[in-house]
């Protein structure tokens, strides 16, 4: 059955970008080499489908900009977002806005026996876990504070711890969503 996945990388004090949607303290870090666990590698082998909000998109865009590399991803793409962006060249993007309910069913269909990805960001992350519809969280801690910046889960959850293992400088960890935190479930 499909599983809808956050997987993201994060500083210890729980950013995934700093204040100016920079990643270089993250684009540094050491990995293992050949994957090791919780690998993007391994990982993305299991999407089908992936969603974003445009902040990620946007960096996504200038990342390939500055460098002339191309589209990342070769799975359909949901772009988050109120506003018409551009689409680069080769790469299956589509918009939406509103609930998160209301592009689930086709993330689903076109994801078929795999997975989809929540790339980002926290409060994304949190739309889906809201109504219900985020099953894992797969973080890759970094050995880094910021102290501000774009959180990495802004919601209050109770999640299972699943797996952890060390990878390079990064403590990799995946937990399944359990749902509101236990203090606010009614009753
Ligand atoms: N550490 C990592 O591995 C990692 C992973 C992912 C992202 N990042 C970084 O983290 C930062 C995330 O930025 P962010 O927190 O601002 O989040 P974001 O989710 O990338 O973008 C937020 C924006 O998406 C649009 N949006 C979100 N939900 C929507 C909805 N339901 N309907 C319509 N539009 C919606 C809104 O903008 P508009 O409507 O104005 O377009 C909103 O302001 C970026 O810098 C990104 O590069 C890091």
């Amino acid at each position: 059955m499909t599983r809808t996945t956050y997987y993201t990388a994060t500083t210890l004090d729980g950013f995934i970008a700093d204040p100016d949607d920079s990643l270089a303290w993250l684009l540094r870090q050491p990995q293992d080499e050949g994957g090791g666990p919780q690998s993007y590698d391994d990982f993305i082998k299991r999407i089908g489908a992936l969603v974003m909000g445009s902040t990620t998109y946007e960096w996504v865009l200038a990342h390939l900009e500055r460098t002339g590399e191309e589209w990342f991803y070769s799975q359909p793409s949901w772009v988050m977002t109120s506003r018409d962006l551009p689409v680069p060249g080769g790469a299956d993007v589509r918009f939406a806005s509103g609930p998160v309910t209301d592009v689930y069913d086709a993330l689903r269909d076109a994801a078929g026996d795999l997975d989809i990805w929540v790339v980002g960001g926290g409060d994304l992350a949190g739309q889906f876990a809201d109504a219900g519809l985020l099953d894992d969280v797969i973080v890759s801690v970094a050995p880094v504070t910021l102290g501000a910046g774009r959180p990495l889960l802004p919601r209050r959850l109770e999640l299972r711890l699943v797996e952890t293992a060390p990878n390079g400088a990064f403590v990799t960890a995946r937990y399944e969503v359990d749902g509101p935190l236990l203090e606010d479930r009614a009753g």
